[in-house]
């Protein structure tokens, strides 16, 4: 299969950061790629160094084969962005955004109206569609900002966060969206805060921190990495962890671990269907009884948790239970990262939509 996207050894730094550390990744054409990390870690970074809005400071990118830096103009033309701040001009309507950017890709006027009208469609977003965007909720903008992205039906496609802020709705309609786009062939380069979304959209996950690539894989092989199945003892008393911690010793393929209120017994296990049985006759023969017990894979905010020592999205509406953001020592996190871009972007400059006007 060949690559859609490549990347070798980028970095970037402002100032004493190293938003990009080495990044090394490839994407095979017509897949997903869901690139994962906490807040700082250079996802957005990598979108704009790919998406040509970036220079690197050194390293090599392609994307349909074209060099990023040198190839950049005609690139822009084939590729779509939707970066993670809506950028859609407030004074026009829905309607005469998307005609706007049509028009950009140099689609007739017949061709570009009749786009426009699809894609209102296709992002529910017929009612307001004659309305200023200046006027529009940040989920409705966000989405009138996806559909831009989508006018030129590229083969490349980059979408940094493109479900946040997003209804529940919305946010499964922007799934079918990006399936379809898939089953057509485009190639697609996600980030996400919602690990779930990595779990369903992505063909394989690349995890960076820190501007380097500490992962990467199905999201399958990811799980595995944490050590195949877990099998979990709930209890009803604190005082019974020590000992189902040690009847269970010998089914363990890792390191036991009891939960900090020491009424929950985890037990890394390699075959998950034997090591319940065998699990349940041990605990019993213990003289406990336990108040559950389960088998299960790690989810990936485990692996990612367990690769990053932080977790992903704070309240990720159906990413399982929600736990507090950690930003890593010594990164700074979004708050630091300016919308606008500094100065030695100016070069490349200007984002795709305006590259075309
Ligand atoms: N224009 C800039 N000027 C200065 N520092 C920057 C700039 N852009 C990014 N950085 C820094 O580079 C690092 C990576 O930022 P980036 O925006 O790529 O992270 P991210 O993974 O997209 O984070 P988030 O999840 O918060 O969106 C951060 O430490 C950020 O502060
Ligand atoms: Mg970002």
């Amino acid at each position: 299969m060949s690559k859609a996207i490549v990347a070798e050894g980028l970095t970037k730094r402002y100032g004493d950061v190293a938003a990009l550390d080495g990044l090394s990744i490839a994407v095979d054409e017509g897949t997903v790629l869901g690139l994962l990390g906490p807040n700082g870690a250079g996802k957005t970074t990598t979108v704009r160094v790919l998406s040509t809005l970036l220079r690197p400071d050194s390293g090599t990118a392609t994307v349909n084969g074209l060099d990023v830096v040198s190839d950049a103009r005609r690139l822009r033309t084939m590729i779509g962005l939707s970066g993670q701040y809506a950028a859609v001009d407030e004074d026009l309507t829905a309607r005469e955004n998307l005609e706007m950017v049509s028009r950009l890709y140099r689609m007739g006027r017949k061709r570009s109206r009749e786009r426009a009208t699809e894609l209102l469609e296709r992002f529910d977003l017929v009612e307001p569609a004659d309305r200023p965007v200046g006027g529009y909720s940040g989920g409705m903008r966000r989405r009138v900002d996806l559909a831009c992205a989508l006018v030129a039906q590229p083969s490349v496609l980059f979408l940094d966060e493109p479900t946040t802020g997003l209804d529940p709705r919305s946010r499964i309609a922007m799934w079918e969206v990006i399936s379809e786009l898939v089953a057509g062939g485009s190639t697609l380069l996600l980030t996400t805060q919602y690990l779930e979304e990595a779990d369903q959209l992505a063909d394989r996950i690349a995890v960076i921190d820190h501007g380097q690539l500490i992962a990467d894989g199905t999201p399958d092989q990811l799980k595995d990495r944490l050590g195949g199945e877990r099998m979990e003892i709930a209890l009803h008393a604190a005082a019974d962890a020590p000992e189902v911690s040690r009847a269970l010793a010998s089914l363990a393929s890792g390191e036991i671990t009891v939960s900090e209120d020491g009424t929950e017994v985890i037990v890394p296990v390699a075959n998950g269907a034997e090591a319940l049985l065998d699990g349940v006759r041990l605990i019993d023969a213990a003289g406990v009884r336990p108040a559950g017990v389960q088998v299960r894979r790690p989810s990936l905010d485990e692996v990612f948790l367990a690769l990053t020592g932080a977790s992903a999205a704070p309240s990720a509406p159906a990413a399982g239970p929600a736990s507090g953001t950690v930003t890593p020592p010594g990164v700074p996190g979004q708050a630091a990262v300016p919308e606008q871009a500094g100065p030695d972007d100016q070069e490349v400059a200007v984002a795709v939509k305006e590259t075309i006007r």
